[in-house]
């Protein structure tokens, strides 16, 4: 634990760019990576690389480009998502299991259920999601590192389509 906070606390921010499928995965693959080396509990590295992973997969599939920011600190894990592109209309229907304007390329990749944003909310203790339509979204989210709050196991699907 000494190691860990001395590392703290720590940033960095990744590009998105929208549209772009051919590296999908790859800044939920590297966040993984970068909390792995920071020592974290495996089963808050899971949340977390699950919930990045739908955060980018949005910013793909929905905006322009976007910026992913990790934010690591002895008490907690966030990751803020700013994009520019069509944004939400209705943020409490987006966020309803099942709910999805995928087109038919993005449901042909395998997505496009209408899951990732309950994923999110499911795997993370705190979630923020606002959107300006034809500006962009913002979503925010983060994961305690208190030991107590972390006892919230949960199982999801969602694992099954991630790379990484
Ligand atoms: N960053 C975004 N910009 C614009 N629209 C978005 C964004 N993120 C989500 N949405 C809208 O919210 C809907 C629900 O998103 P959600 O991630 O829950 O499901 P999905 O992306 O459609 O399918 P899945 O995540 O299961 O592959 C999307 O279909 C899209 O209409
Ligand atoms: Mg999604």
């Amino acid at each position: 634990m000494d190691q860990i906070e001395e590392r703290y606390p720590f940033h960095r921010a990744f590009n998105i760019e929208g549209g772009n499928f051919t590296h999908a995965g790859s800044i939920s693959s590297q966040v993984k990576r970068i909390l792995k080396e920071e020592g974290l509990p495996s089963d808050v590295i899971r949340r977390m690389s699950i919930a990045t992973f739908e955060a980018e997969m949005n910013v793909i599939c929905y905006a322009r480009w976007g910026i992913l920011t990790l934010l690591v600190t002895s008490d907690f894990l966030k990751v803020v998502v700013d994009d520019e592109g069509v944004g939400i209309q209705d943020v409490d229907l987006a966020m309803k299991e099942g709910f999805s304007t995928a087109d038919e390329r993005i449901r042909e990749l395998g997505f496009g259920a209408g899951m990732g944003l309950s994923n999110i909310k499911k795997v993370t203790d705190e979630m923020v999601l606002t959107s300006v339509v034809n500006e962009g979204t913002h979503l925010e989210f983060t994961i305690h590192l208190n030991p107590v709050e972390n006892f919230n196991e949960v199982s999801t699907p969602a694992m099954g389509r991630m790379s990484g």
